[in-house]
This record gives C-alpha cells, sequence and structure tokens, in this order.
C-alpha cells in the first residue's frame, strides 16, 4: 500500500517507490505540509512541525494564539487571514472579498489514478500502479469545496497533484486564482533551477541560488512559451548531476503558467506552480466545478540526473499515449530547410528518391501545400491543396512518396488564420480579437478562437478531411505567434478572462479527437520550434519539434536542456545544411549526425545536392541510427558532460537490462596540444563486461565507470564522436 492514513494523529503518509510525503490535519482543520523526501518508516510530526506564534503575526485562531498561519506550513494555503505569503488560490464572492476559510473535512484513499476531465495528465494501465489521496476541504460559510488529489506511483519516485474547486454553495464565485500546488519547505537554502531561452535557444538551464523574496518564471504568452518551461526545481546548493536532493515541479499545461519560489521572513520556501493568475479568472457558478492542471513532482536523492531518468520514463509510458508511445520512430526528410515554399510535386518525389536510398523512411511535406501559399502572409485555414504546385493533388503526391517506399507525412498549422484566407472573409469574428481593438498580427496572421465550440469543429473536420484524402502516416502540428487580444466573441464580458485557458482546453479537446480517431498517424507538435514543448501537448503528440534552430552547436544546449525533463523520444533533431540557416555556422556532417542522433533523426536540407561522398556517409548514419534508435528512444539517458559548463558536451543512453549503451561525446572548438581527455560512463552495471564496437578489447562495467574511456585525439572544431557498448 502507498498512502497510509493514522486517524489518531490525522496524518497522511504518501509513499512513492523511494519517496515519503507527509501531511498532517492540525488545529481547525488546517492540512499542514510535514516532510518531502527520502523514504521514512514514520515520522512523528512534533519532530518537524512546530507551532509558533511570530512577532507581527496576527492570529487566526482566537482560542489558541500559540501560532500563526503565517508560520504554519501549508498544503494549498490562502492569503487574508493571517498568512502573508503568497497564497496558492483566490476566490472573490459576491460581496466583493477574497476571503475564504478552507478546513478539512474529508477524505478517500482509492486505487488508481482518476482522470481529469478535459486536461491531459498522467495516468496508470493497471489499478495497482498507484493510489490516490482525495482530500476535501469546505468552507462552510460560502458553500465552497476543494479536493486536493495527490497521486502516488508505487514504482517511481513520483507524486502528482491538482485540485478541484465545486461551488456548492448559493452564490456565484470568481476564481482569481487556482494553481495546482503549493507546498511549504522548512528552510531555504536551496538552488532553484529552471529552463528558460528563447525562439531558436530553447530551454537553456538557468541555475541560481534561492534568495528572499519571490522569483518566478511564467508565460503571458498563451502558450507555455519558448522563453520559459512550466517546469521548476528546487536542489540542495551542493547537488550536482549525481548526488544531492532534488525536488521538481513540471505542470501538464499548455498555456500561461506561473512557478514561484518565496522565500519568507523565516527562511521557509513556499513553491507553488500552476496557470498563470495574470489576467485570468473564471466564472464558478453555483453547482459548477474548476479543474486544474495537474503538476509532477518528483524527488530524487541522487542529483539532477535520477530526477530527468524518472521524468523521462513516466513521460515515456505514462503521459504518452497511443501507438506510437512503443514504436520506435521512423527517420524522417523534412522539405522545409530544403525548399521552403518554393516546391512543386517533381521536386518533392526527386527528394524523396535521394531519401530512399539513403535508407530514410518518412517524406514529410513542410508548410506551403496548400491554398496559394508561396509566403507566409496567406492562406492559413483554407486546407485545399494548391494544385498549382502539386497538380494532382495530396493523394497522388503521397501514392508517389509510398510507390518509391516511403511514408507520407503532412504540415498543418490548425490553430491559425491568415487575413488573406477564404475562412476569414466567411468568419472576421472567429479568431481571438477584442472589438474596435486592432488585431496585432504575428507572422501575418491571427489565432482562431479555439475556444469557440464551431471553431474547434471546423479544425477537427477540415483535417480530418485531410487526412482521409490521402495515405498520411504522419502529422507536424505547428502554432506559430503568441496570443494578443485575447478575446473571444462569444462570451460575456464576465468571462473574456476566461478566453486564455478556454483555449486551451478548446485545443485539448481538438488534438484529442484527432489523435484518438487516427491512431495509425504519427503527430508531432511544433511551436515555430519549442514554443510549445510541454507535457500538456505530449499527452495528445508524443513528440515535439525541439527547436527551428537545426544548428548542431546552438543543439547541444537546447536539447541538453530539454532532456532535464523529457525523454529523447520526445525531441525532433534533424541534420540541417552547412552553412546553418539560423546561425550560418559551418559543422561537419558527422557531427550534425551524432547531434540529431539524441533524439527522433531525421534531415531536413536538399538531399539531391548531396556530394557521392556524403551520400555514403549519410547511407551510414542512417543505418547507425537504425542501430540504436530503440536505445536512444526507450533507453535511461545519463549526461556526462554539459555543454553549460565547456567545450564539450557528453551524454548516452543504457537499455533496461543494462546489457547495450550508446555514448556520444561533442567538442565544440579545437583545443592546441591538448592532454588527453577520459570520459567516464555511468549507467552500466559494474558486474558486467561489454565490447565496446569495432574493438576486441572487453571491459568491466565498474572500469569504464570508474576509470573511463580515452577520447581520440581529434583535429578541429566541432568533432564528435560515439560508441556502441554491448554486453560480453
Ligand atoms: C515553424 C516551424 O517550426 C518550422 O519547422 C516550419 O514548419 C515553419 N513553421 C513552416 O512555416
Amino acid at each position: 500500500m502507498a498512502i497510509f492514513y493514522n486517524e489518531e494523529q490525522r496524518l497522511f503518509h504518501l509513499q512513492a517507490k523511494d519517496t515519503s510525503y507527509i501531511m498532517q490535519v492540525v488545529k481547525k482543520g488546517y492540512l499542514t505540509h510535514i516532510y518531502w523526501g527520502k523514504k521514512v518508516r514514520n515520522i512523528n510530526p512534533e519532530q518537524l512541525l512546530v507551532f509558533r506564534s511570530g512577532v507581527f503575526s496576527p492570529h487566526h485562531d482566537l482560542e489558541d494564539k500559540t501560532y500563526s498561519l503565517d508560520t504554519l506550513p501549508q498544503e494549498y494555503p490562502s492569503y487574508g487571514n493571517s498568512d502573508f505569503r503568497t497564497p496558492a488560490y483566490s476566490i472573490e464572492l459576491s460581496n466583493g472579498s477574497t476571503l475564504t476559510d478552507m478546513r478539512y473535512h474529508a477524505h478517500r484513499i482509492i486505487k488508481g489514478k482518476p482522470t481529469l476531465e478535459g486536461l491531459p495528465a498522467t495516468y496508470v494501465e493497471q489499478q495497482e500502479e498507484a493510489q490516490t489521496l482525495e482530500i476535501e476541504m469546505i468552507d462552510t460559510l460560502i458553500g465552497l469545496k476543494m479536493i486536493l488529489s495527490y497521486t502516488v506511483y508505487e514504482d517511481l519516485d513520483v507524486i502528482t497533484r491538482h485540485v478541484k474547486f465545486m461551488n456548492e454553495g448559493n452564490e456565484k464565485l470568481k476564481i482569481l486564482r487556482a494553481l495546482s500546488m503549493s507546498i511549504d519547505f522548512n528552510k531555504s537554502d536551496f538552488d532553484v533551477m529552471h529552463l528558460s531561452g528563447a525562439w531558436a535557444r530553447e530551454r537553456h538551464i538557468e541555475r541560481r541560488s534561492l534568495r528572499i523574496g519571490n522569483q518566478s518564471i511564467e508565460s503571458r504568452r498563451g502558450a507555455s512559451s519558448h522563453q520559459h518551461n512550466p517546469f521548476i526545481a528546487l536542489m540542495n546548493t551542493d547537488a550536482t548531476e549525481d548526488s544531492g536532493e532534488v525536488y521538481g515541479f513540471s505542470l501538464v499545461y499548455s498555456g500561461n503558467f506561473l512557478a514561484q519560489a518565496e522565500v519568507d521572513q523565516y527562511q521557509s520556501t513556499r513553491v507553488s506552480l500552476g496557470i498563470n493568475p495574470f489576467e485570468f479568472s473564471w466564472m464558478l457558478g453555483v453547482k459548477e466545478s474548476f479543474q486544474t492542471p495537474e503538476v509532477v513532482m518528483v524527488y530524487s536523492d541522487k542529483g539532477i540526473g535520477k530526477m530527468s531518468r524518472t521524468y523521462h520514463k513516466l513521460y515515456r509510458t505514462r503521459l504518452c499515449r497511443g501507438k506510437f508511445r512503443d514504436t520506435t520512430r521512423p527517420v524522417l526528410v523534412n522539405n522545409w530547410e530544403a525548399t521552403y515554399f518554393d516546391f512543386n510535386a517533381d521536386k518533392i518525389e526527386d527528394i524523396a528518391r535521394e531519401a530512399k536510398d539513403l535508407g530514410i523512411e518518412l517524406f514529410v511535406l513542410d508548410d506551403g501545400w496548400f491554398g496559394k501559399r508561396n509566403d507566409d502572409t496567406t492562406s492559413l485555414g483554407d486546407w485545399r491543396v494548391n494544385t498549382n504546385k502539386l497538380p494532382g493533388g495530396l493523394d497522388d503526391l503521397a501514392g508517389r512518396i509510398n510507390h518509391l517506399g516511403l511514408e507520407f507525412g503532412l504540415w498543418f498549422e490548425p490553430e491559425m488564420v491568415s487575413v488573406d484566407s477564404d475562412l476569414y472573409r466567411a468568419h472576421p469574428d472567429w479568431c481571438l480579437h477584442v472589438p474596435n481593438r486592432t488585431r496585432s498580427e504575428g507572422r501575418n496572421q491571427l489565432i482562431l478562437d479555439v475556444s469557440r465550440k464551431e471553431v474547434q469543429d471546423y479544425i477537427i473536420n477540415v483535417v480530418s478531411n485531410i487526412l482521409k484524402s490521402a495515405s498520411i502516416t504522419y502529422v507536424k502540428w505547428d502554432m506559430n505567434r503568441s496570443m494578443t487580444e485575447i478575446g473571444s466573441g462569444v462570451q460575456v464580458p464576465e468571462r473574456q478572462k476566461e478566453t486564455a485557458h478556454r483555449y486551451i482546453l478548446g485545443v485539448y479537446r481538438v488534438m484529442d479527437e484527432i489523435t484518438k480517431a487516427y491512431p495509425n498517424v504519427l503527430f508531432e507538435s511544433c511551436s515555430g520550434g519549442g514554443g510549445r514543448f510541454d507535457p500538456g501537448i505530449l499527452y495528445y503528440m508524443p513528440q515535439t519539434w525541439t527547436s527551428d534552430d537545426t544548428d548542431a552547436v546552438e543543439r547541444l544546449t537546447i536539447q541538453y536542456g530539454t532532456s532535464i525533463v523529457y525523454p529523447a523520444s520526445s525531441m525532433g533533431a534533424h541534420v540541417s545544411a552547412a552553412p546553418n540557416h539560423q546561425v550560418h555556422r559551418n559543422t561537419s556532417l558527422k557531427m550534425r549526425g551524432d547531434v540529431a542522433m539524441s533524439g527522433n533523426f531525421g534531415y531536413e536540407l536538399d538531399l539531391t545536392r548531396f556530394t557521392n561522398a556524403e551520400k555514403e556517409e549519410v547511407k551510414k548514419q542512417v543505418a547507425s541510427y537504425k542501430g540504436v534508435r530503440e536505445l536512444i528512444q526507450f533507453g535511461d539517458m545519463y549526461r556526462l558532460l554539459s555543454p553549460f559548463e565547456g567545450n564539450e558536451t557528453a551524454w548516452m543512453y543504457v537499455d533496461e537490462a543494462k546489457d547495450e549503451a550508446f555514448v556520444a561525446y561533442f567538442r565544440v572548438l579545437g583545443t592546441p596540444n591538448a592532454g588527453l581527455s577520459y570520459l567516464k560512463l555511468k549507467g552500466l552495471d559494474p558486474h558486467k563486461d561489454y565490447f565496446i564496437e569495432g574493438e576486441n578489447t572487453c571491459y568491466g562495467g565498474d572500469a569504464l565507470m570508474y576509470g573511463g574511456i580515452v577520447i581520440p585525439e581529434l583535429e578541429g572544431d566541432y568533432q564528435s564522436v560515439v560508441w556502441k557498448i554491448k554486453k560480453k
């Protein structure tokens, strides 16, 4: 059993694989946080929870002034009743006040993990995999009920949390803030880590020490964003990749979010994460309920690497769904950087013919195949094939590609509309907008109001019709701008601030319907690269285009940073031309291949321009990737050297049985007269012996990990070496 309740102490003890999470109902029904960390058999709550009054801290409990809510470690706190720290939620009542007083009412412990209505979430396949605790908190004065849900996975150090608000009173309420979790740590000597960046340099690792006051990251762009990923971690200041305690928080949501860490006057730390309260509110009518997204909390006692591997396993196996969750992903070629908008059926067929020769399995036709789209100013919304470019239509083109022996994939950007489109001319109110205000354009386009049911239905129909019209087995689902003028033509004024969240719920419905109707299609999401690389989208689409930046050096930081939370099977990674189109750097074909192999491998350049020597090299790359893709896509990842710390990067993948490994090493700039470098491997079985492919010597797993392997002498910039290792 994973969840225990001690009636006498009113104590909840949640036990995940090697983790304990303990809460207690104290005094007049306040739910306090006692402990989260390495698994313990038991904790006497008094050992950690000390009731303190605090100077200048008012008392809410007038009969017992030995404590104040301001000093109490709480599970889901509010503002206004004497706790001055960041609240987890805020509700406006009809009298204008935002005071609520939620007390413990009841709880249930249930097998398995209930689904979240309308929202993506991690799941179980067998009831035995997890247990869920639902704690009911009630404000009897206004009839507001909150259900705090906690799920514990038996075999992973994972606890998930979310909250449901239910209005069981007689007055309308307005939710102003509804974060998915809050937790109070009894210390503040932590470092905080998050993944931040910009278009073409997504998810760079930021780590710094936590300071007194509030530190936060957030998105206000309508999507989870290139700028900040919905993830934050706290760790001991001496935590490394392989040692020290790390606490990860990852939000299963694709819209505006807020992640906060607040260190208070007594050096306690409050971490909270959820939908961004900025410009958000939600009317909660009588008998209505509101469900927050899920937060996945991971504890690691062995550094950042173990936290990442826990996220990878959970997201790979119990967040991603469908046939492709467990299927190796095809090697693809995408024509975007090869042709941009300038192509026709013959050009596409030429590239596909070369691709077949090189061992590539899937051709993806990117932007420009529909309407009169020859640049980015037009036609989004008009999902009809452009017969000037593809005279025989999609069916004919897909047939030609299939005939060559490749599968056929197609690009869409279904959430958008061009002003110059039949769709916009027919339905100018179908976009996000505010009456009489300028409709700001991003990449010359507007955003469809996907919060509206008829818009959702339109997208479902139009995409389905195309998917039915040709043999399409892969879809790239793009989304290329941030939200502005976030208003909906169908909402009453008091509900306008619900629009951004309703949009995301609409996207989820659309994606759910389409992906369920086409279970044999592999869906890859994209948002100008990695602008919506989050667990919410991964629930529907098991892979994401990691970044529009395909430069091999840039990709080291992007893919390394992304791997902090997301598995290799979720990352699209392509070899592109040199000089690179984003940074104009000339890297070797070998390094470009080796970097892209650490993900869902593909090419994104004009294959017909390869020299014969390049073709031979690429053939070998493709064959070699096919030999290790299962390991990369489904193995455990160990990071060895960080691109954020120097000139060298290395990582490796090991299968579950620890029989095979793939190691990749990259050196960005050449070093004059360099000494020898050794790379210490990780994750192997110290008791097993291994062969390195291409060598005859047998090495102990222990020797490879504790002694390391020598890196061959490399000449010049942009060098890489990969090793395949097999058990003797
Ligand atoms: C942005 C994507 O990230 C690119 O890969 C490409 O699909 C373009 N959109 C097409 O417009």
